[in-house]
């Protein structure tokens, strides 16, 4: 006998009823419900309808079996097809929402960079690194020991001068130079410390604060210097030349040209002021006018001795530097304070 191959209508309305709603599922939770009621391994409408295909008779199952498989097919490729949809409608939705319009004008976001000095003694730093020279710190508090007297700065010294000179404050009166402390007047005092501590031959730069009581276009109470030195058994005043052209050109202009001049420090013989000037479209103003940049000299022998080094083995050359001059120099700032007031239009330049 064989039975009607037509479902029964009631489970056709049911097929047709689940592949309506799943026509219409708007969201991946209402097609996994949907999913469930079809494939469900214990009440899912397929599976129980193949679990009843056992009980059918051999030609029955054929057919029947035929049907619901074409039926699997079926709704595993709309599920699949109603999944894509749905993925594909909310990465569209999201390009929408996230797109970026690329042609839209907005601030360019400010970065900070370094302050000009701090910048410009990196390049210091760099410069005198390629020649070889070591980087020294030393203490912005020094007692006047090591500010002047191994320095060979006599105690009459216009150096010394209350006026020139911060004296820091003491509980009880002393005259030993080595308790009576100072704002440092230069970065000298660090040769001191260098020497005292290293054995030569040597060679390194040191940069930092120094302060002295001066205030106007041109003087700072606060300004920065970097001193330098180099010993060795036969360093000579063509090799100090050298290295304070090739410091000059880098730091400076290139085009620069030199004149060196004697000049006195207690803590070098001879001493000479170097000058520059240098000559260009771009510096038009400044031309022919020749320009103090630097302190040198070789080291007095008896502040070699004083800091234990014999001056009878060892010879060097010292220099010091003023770091806003320079930066002055090199971009034609008029006005020394323009360094201090934090003034972002100056500051912004660099
Ligand atoms: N210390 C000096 C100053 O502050 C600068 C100076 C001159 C340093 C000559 C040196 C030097 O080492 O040799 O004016």
């Amino acid at each position: 006998m064989i039975k009607s191959p037509k479902k029964p209508a009631k489970k056709n309305d049911h097929w047709a009823d689940l592949e309506e709603r799943l026509q219409k599922a708007n969201s991946s939770e209402e097609i996994e419900v949907i999913e469930q009621e079809i494939f469900g391994r214990k009440h899912g409408a397929l599976t129980v309808e193949m679990k009843h295909l056992q009980e059918a008779s051999a030609a029955e199952k054929a057919e029947r079996g035929r049907a619901l498989n074409e039926k699997k097919k079926f709704f595993t490729s709309l599920l699949d097809e109603k999944r894509m949809a749905l993925k594909n409608k909310s990465l569209h939705a999201l390009a929408e929402s996230d797109r970026l319009d690329v042609t839209i004008d907005v601030p360019a976001k400010e970065r900070g960079h370094l302050h000009p000095i701090p910048e410009f003694i990196r390049e210091v730093e760099d410069v005198f690194g390629r020649m070889g020279f070591d980087v020294a710190r030393g203490p912005e508090v020094e007692s006047e020991e090591y500010n002047f007297n191994l320095l060979n700065i006599p105690a009459d010294h216009p150096a010394r001068d209350s006026q020139d000179t911060f004296w820091l404050k003491r509980e009880t009166e002393t005259t030993d130079p080595n308790k009576k402390f100072v704002l440092r007047t230069h970065t000298s005092p660090v040769q001191v410390r260098y020497m005292k501590s290293h054995k030569p031959p040597f060679r390194f730069i040191c940069p930092g604060k120094v302060y002295r009581k001066d205030a106007d276009a041109t003087h700072s109470p606060m300004f920065h210097q970097f001193e330098g030195m180099m010993i060795g058994k036969d360093i000579t005043l063509a090799n100090m030349k050298a290295v304070m052209i090739t410091a000059i050109r880098e730091l400076i202009s290139p085009k620069a040209e030199f004149r060196f001049r004697t000049g006195f420090f207690p803590f070098v013989e001879p001493g000479l002021e170097v000058d520059m000037r240098w000559q260009g479209e771009d510096t038009a103003s400044r031309e022919g006018k020749w320009l103090e940049v630097v302190g040198c000299g070789m080291v007095h022998p008896k502040v070699l001795q004083n800091c234990g080094i014999d001056p009878q083995e060892w010879q060097g050359f010292a220099f010091g530097f003023g770091v806003e001059r320079m930066i002055m120099i090199r971009n034609q700032i008029p006005d020394l304070r323009s360094f201090y007031t934090g003034d972002l239009r100056f500051l912004r330049q660099f």
